[in-house]
């Protein structure tokens, strides 16, 4: 190496190490033959543009139940359900707006193999409070009916077209019967009784889709094979006793059918 090679090297090093430079670049890269790049300063790169932070999704509050409200569950298939099975579906039902007010349900009570069966429109106050059909006042003179046709009370059957009892003792609505009526239905079919007597208009009504008690009462009808006397309910005879004889000429007509004159 020659004295001028090394002066290069010693200037190339002085310009590429030092700040304190004593030839201008431009003159060093004419001498060297070779251009001098100068690095562009190197910033970092970027950083990416912050992308938008994705919508944060935020679940909807479980509305708070403080009691949750009661639930109606419709009446399931009670054709083929035994004794117990439709005495168990009743006490559970909630099928319609009367289950939240009643106290029991009032099922039915009697033979359940009997020739002779009393429908009646629902529970009142006494009968919501034990459980049982007819055991007020009205109750009493039904029993004394019952009497008089030679019959005990427990040996014929007993039953309500609504289950449960109707506030104030109002008449159920149609939905409310016509919600119930199944259990009534079944009912009909396990006892299979010879004779249905009919107690005032509800049940004349919802059974066999007939209006005018005081018309129809003291006529035959049928249900299902089943023979049916129309009569005044026992209430309405509390409030007017001289109809009294117009129901012991009805129960007579069941008491030929039945054998009992
Ligand atoms: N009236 C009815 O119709 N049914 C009862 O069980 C009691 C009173
Ligand atoms: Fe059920 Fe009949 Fe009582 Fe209504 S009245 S809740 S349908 S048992």
């Amino acid at each position: 190496m020659d004295i001028f090679d090394e002066i290069i090297r010693c200037m190339k090093e002085e310009a590429t190490s030092s700040g304190n430079v004593f030839v201008r670049k431009k003159d060093l890269a004419e001498f060297m033959g070779t251009p001098i790049v100068t690095k562009p300063v190197q910033t970092k790169p970027a950083a990416p543009a912050p992308s938008p932070l994705p919508p944060i999704e935020i679940p909807e509050p479980e509305p708070v139940q403080e009691k949750p409200a009661p639930v109606s569950m419709p009446l399931p298939e009670l054709s083929n359900m035994n004794w117990q099975e439709l005495h168990q579906c009743a006490m559970q039902c909630t099928a319609c707006p009367l289950a939240p007010t009643r106290t029991n349900v009032v099922f039915g009570c009697g033979s359940e193999q009997t020739e002779l069966m009393f429908i009646g429109e629902g529970p009142g106050a006494d009968e919501d409070a034990q459980g049982i059909p007819f055991v007020g006042k009205a109750g009493e003179l039904l029993t004394k009916m019952i009497r008089a046709m030679k019959y005990d009370r427990s040996e014929v059957y007993i039953a309500n077209i609504v289950k449960c009892r109707p506030p104030g003792n109002r008449n159920p609505s149609d939905d409310e019967a016509e919600t119930c009526i199944p259990i009534l239905k079944r009912q009909i079919e396990l006892v299979k009784p010879k004779v249905i007597v009919l107690l005032g208009a509800v049940p004349l009504k919802y059974l066999m889709g007939k209006t005018g008690i005081s018309r129809l009462r003291g006529n035959w009808m049928e249900y299902n094979g089943i023979q049916v006397m129309p009569t005044y309910h026992p209430a309405f005879l509390l409030r007017n006793p001289a109809a009294k004889a117009d129901v012991w000429k009805d129960l007579q007509k069941v008491m030929a059918y039945l054998g009992k004159l």
